[in-house]
């Protein structure tokens, strides 16, 4: 049988130094785990427009199609700033959600035990805090019709169309479903059906599948704003949370923050099951490009790494070595190793972007000893 393929799309900013480190982690699994992967790596963002004049050539489109999974860095960045909406960078990972049709966009919020005085909010509210963010990723309004700008008498209007059939709430709802089977059992569902329609259907549809497929499992709906309030204020009430895409957007970097760590959060986008029975996907840290501190060494590559941890368990069937791989993270927090993001006002010294890379795999060598 040939080996798992994997597809490494870089990208932007710290996207390329922190993929350097997941690198790392992958050849340790082929080396001392015989988990081999045939890695291709290809262009997308600002890197793919600034040699292709497209964040996304059609050839790397249909490489993703292909391969068992699609590993990201980051898109973007200032220079692009000033690029036609058609061409910026993150148009490139929004048309790979788009057409591999990556409707379950997964984000764990979870607070390090090592890291709990890092959090903006008291110790006691996010200490041992782990919630999963289930984000619908295709539709709604980042992709509704009609959209544009438009001129209406002598002024311009901005139009963008909040959307969704049935079908995608249904299969998304289903994701959450799943999710929460596996995990506390309890799913929480938020939109703003005070206000939006599409709220409203949104609200019957998962109450409807909740009832008919998974009667076990503990459903509440919440207003979005509420939920975003409830988030700041006791997270631990939640397990997983099931949501739009905007919404999901924004309490997907409210929850990340809360753990003190956006630069550890990684994710995992999910589409419908392949030939192979595994679902399409693309993994990616929550972070982004984060220019100012692009090329010097500084970035944090964990939530890169962590990235890669649920592609094995979700992606190639490896749970186990995806918790191994997590655990070797744990204990290199731990032992104390921080970039500069998780720094403070400690006044220790960082350590660089592959000294932190080299200390997982240390890690992972001492775990199997
Ligand atoms: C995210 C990002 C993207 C989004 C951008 C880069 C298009 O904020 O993945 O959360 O808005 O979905
Ligand atoms: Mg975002």
């Amino acid at each position: 049988m040939s080996n798992p393929s994997l597809l490494i799309l870089p990208g932007d900013g710290i996207g390329p130094e922190v993929m350097t480190e997941v690198r790392k982690i992958i050849d340790w699994y082929g080396t001392k785990r015989d988990l081999a992967f045939d890695v291709s790596e290809d262009l997308v963002g600002g890197a793919a427009y600034d040699k292709h004049g497209t964040p996304l050539h059609d050839d790397t489109m249909a490489k993703a199609q292909e391969v068992d999974a699609v590993l990201l860095g980051a898109v973007g960045g200032p220079k692009y700033d000033v690029l036609d909406f058609s061409v910026k960078p993150e148009r490139g990972l929004l048309r790979l959600r788009k057409e591999m049709d990556l409707y379950a966009n997964l984000r764990p919020a979870q607070c390090f035990d090592a890291l709990a005085d890092f959090s903006s909010l008291k110790k006691n509210v996010v200490a041992g805090l782990d919630i999963m963010i289930i984000r619908e990723l295709t539709s709604g309004v980042y992709f509704g019709e009609p959209r544009g700008i438009i001129k209406e008498g002598n002024e311009r209007v901005g139009i963008n169309t909040q959307r969704y059939t049935e079908s995608e709430i249904e299969r998304v709802a289903r994701s959450g479903f799943e999710m929460a089977r596996k995990r506390g059992n309890k799913l929480c569902s938020m939109e703003k059906a005070n206000v939006m329609e599409s709220g409203v259907l949104w609200r019957e549809v998962v109450q409807r599948i909740g009832d008919t497929e998974y009667p076990d499992v503990e459903l509440s709906h919440m207003y979005a704003d509420a939920g975003a309030m409830q988030l700041t204020r006791w997270p631990k009430q939640f397990d997983v949370i099931v949501t739009d895409n905007l919404f999901g957007d924004l309490l997907s970097d409210l929850a990340a923050m809360l753990t003190g760590s956006l630069g550890m959060l990684p994710s995992a986008s999910l589409g419908a099951p392949m030939a192979n029975g595994r679902p399409k996907a693309l993994y990616e840290p929550v972070h982004g490009s984060a220019p100012d501190i692009a090329g010097q060494g500084k970035a944090n590559p964990i939530a890169c790494i962590l990235s890669f941890a649920m592609a094995l368990r979700y992606s190639f069937d490896q749970g186990d070595e995806a918790t191994r791989l997590e655990q070797a993270v744990e204990k290199v927090l731990a032992d104390g190793y921080r970039t500069a993001d998780l720094l403070g006002e400690e006044g220790r010294s960082p350590v660089s972007t592959s000294e932190m890379g080299d200390a997982v795999v240390a890690a992972l060598d001492a775990s199997l000893s």
